[in-house]
């Protein structure tokens, strides 16, 4: 693929390139995952779809761009509803890592300790490859020990990094955790998995993992979550959607219960929903 070239409007055209995308393909692109997934492409994502979707049509054996969407515009079945799963999964951003908004997880270990004895209920939503969700299973093996009653939720639109959160397995020297926390709840690989860490059944057993959509009209997710943690997603949806979600959070969560944000969000437009309780972090108002 030749470099992309910026046209005066802001849209690429790559005439060079392996497969033909114009403006009206990236228009197609931006509608169908903003309508499906609620995230929202700028204008300078053009080089990073052309790059994603073209290796997708690579795989598929497709002619050009228009042929693929105008098949995934009108395909119904379960055919059609593999290849949506896979179109989204090639446009998320999945960035994160261990104990990513470290000062996030000192406030959670604190109301831990409050709520000891009390079965207590965590959602992790944009759950992405693992590290977040495991940064929480340690916080509470560190806090309230490792028969605590404790379940968390982790959720995530995307099927794949979904798959390698379960899988729970990571390079030894991943970036955020420290040894110690990596001898007492990860096993390190021999052999063939050498430089390989695998999470152990004593933070594994906190949590459990299941697609969600944040867009869907519904979440049937059971019982009321004490701590949702829903970090650096928000910031690909538009105000709009960020409200229908922080509507639907309210909904979900449990009286007093605090909603984790990531650190360039606010959702201070929503303060009849929550109220501040520190540095992106939120309580359940009602
Ligand atoms: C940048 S990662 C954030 C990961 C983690 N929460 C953190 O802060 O480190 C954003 C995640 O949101 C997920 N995502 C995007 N749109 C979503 C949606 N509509 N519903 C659920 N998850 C979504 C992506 O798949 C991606 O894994």
């Amino acid at each position: 693929m030749r470099p992309l070239a910026q046209k005066s409007g802001g849209v690429v055209s790559d005439q060079g390139g392996e497969f033909n995308f114009d403006p009206e393909d990236f228009e197609r692109i931006r509608k169908l995952i903003h309508d499906r997934a609620g995230i929202n492409l700028h204008a300078g994502k053009q080089a990073m779809v052309y790059s994603r979707i073209s290796r997708r049509l690579r795989e598929r054996g497709e002619q050009s761009f228009n042929k693929y969407l105008k098949w995934l515009e009108a395909a119904r079945g379960v055919e059609a509803d593999a290849e949506w799963q896979e179109f989204v999964n090639c446009l998320t951003t999945n960035l994160t890592s261990f104990f990513r908004e470290d000062h996030h997880f000192r406030l959670l270990a604190t109301e831990l300790s409050k709520r000891r004895g009390r079965p207590t209920r965590i959602w992790c939503n944009a759950a992405s490859t693992g590290e977040e969700p495991y940064s929480l299973a340690i916080t509470v093996a560190e806090t309230l020990g490792t028969n605590a009653d404790v379940n968390i939720l982790c959720s995530d639109i995307d099927t794949k990094v979904l798959s390698k959160a379960a899988a729970g397995i990571y390079a030894a020297d991943t970036r955020g955790l420290s040894t110690d926390h990596m001898h007492r709840y990860f096993l390190k690989g021999t052999g063939s998995n050498h430089g390989l860490i695998r999470a152990q059944a004593n933070v594994r057993k906190f949590v459990e993992f299941k697609q969600v959509n944040l867009m869907d009209a519904q979440w049937s997710l059971g019982n009321f979550f004490d701590f949702v943690f829903c970090r650096n997603v928000m910031i690909y949806f538009n105000q709009k959607t960020q409200r229908e979600v922080l509507e639907k959070t309210h909904r979900a969560m449990a009286a007093g219960g605090l909603l984790f944000a990531g650190h360039s969000e606010n959702f201070a437009e929503s303060r009849d929903l929550f109220r501040m309780r520190g540095k992106t972090v939120y309580e359940r108002i009602g």
